[in-house]
């Protein structure tokens, strides 16, 4: 099992259902990546000179990154107890460990950058938007609102890392870019969960769709803002800014939620 069967957009609703929530999938798909790795980029990978502004700018992304992957962990480990089946449980247990290596190589980059105190550089890093999004994702979950956290978390949040990490690879320096490569691909598989699960209860429900238009509505602000902010973090041109959000919109409106 390797790249081409982790490609999850590319199987059937019912193979994917089968086949991905399962710790097999799993190791046949990170396997194929993660070999020869350590902490995230191949140990030989030279690191980038930096100039200290740049390097400022670097940790306070990653400090982000931080951040929503922190979110995403938190959030995938208490989905656990409100998933409505087995199967969706073994799925989450994959993703919360996806979620906590992420957020292992982050803070070992950031540590390699030079931060000493990761802890209070993301303390005093940390965007507003981005932690106001965090503290309502908790909030769904703790609400037991199945539906809404999944969409809050698996379709937002995965979409918005999907779009930042992608166009953030374009210009990373080598070590990061390494990095961010091996973390996108399993946003997609994550990615591709929150697509399976919701749009099997939009059949089955079809008025929870309204429900989600309004969050959406209500955590683009959020998304929106983030974004801004990493793009002029990492130095993104005028010209390609709009590339991010047209990511973000596009991994959102495959679910029928364009905007
Ligand atoms: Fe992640
Ligand atoms: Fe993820």
């Amino acid at each position: 099992m390797g790249e081409a069967v982790s490609d999850v957009h590319a199987l059937t609703p019912e193979a994917f259902f089968d086949e991905v929530h399962s710790f097999e999938f799993w190791f046949g798909a990170v396997r194929g990546y993660l070999d020869g790795l350590e902490y995230g980029h191949r140990p030989e990978t030279p690191e980038a000179v930096f100039e200290d502004a740049e390097r400022d700018r670097l940790v306070t992304v990653l400090c982000n990154y931080c951040i929503g992957e922190t979110a995403a962990l938190e959030g995938a480990g208490g989905l656990i107890q409100i998933a409505p089946n087995r199967a969706g449980k073994v799925f989450l247990s994959t993703q919360a460990v996806d979620e906590g290596r992420h957020l292992e190589v982050l803070l070992h980059r950031l540590g390699e950058l030079g931060v000493e105190d990761p802890e209070a550089e993301i303390q005093r890093r940390g965007s507003r938007s981005l932690l106001e999004f965090k503290r309502r994702l908790g909030e769904l979950v703790r609400g037991r609102d199945w539906v809404a956290a999944i969409f809050a978390q698996n379709v937002i949040l995965e979409s918005m890392e999907f779009a930042s990490f992608h166009i953030h690879m374009q210009r990373a320096d080598p070590r990061t870019r390494e990095m961010l490569a091996a973390i996108v691909k399993d946003e997609r598989r994550h990615i591709g969960f929150g697509e399976n699960e919701l749009g099997r209860r939009l059949r089955e429900a079809p008025y929870a769709r309204e429900r989600l238009v309004a969050l959406r509505d209500e955590l683009d602000g959020l998304v929106l803002r983030c974004f801004d902010e990493t793009m002029e973090a990492i130095g993104t041109p005028a010209s390609e800014r709009n590339e991010l959000g047209r990511h973000y919109h596009s991994a959102v409106a495959r679910l029928g939620f364009a905007r």
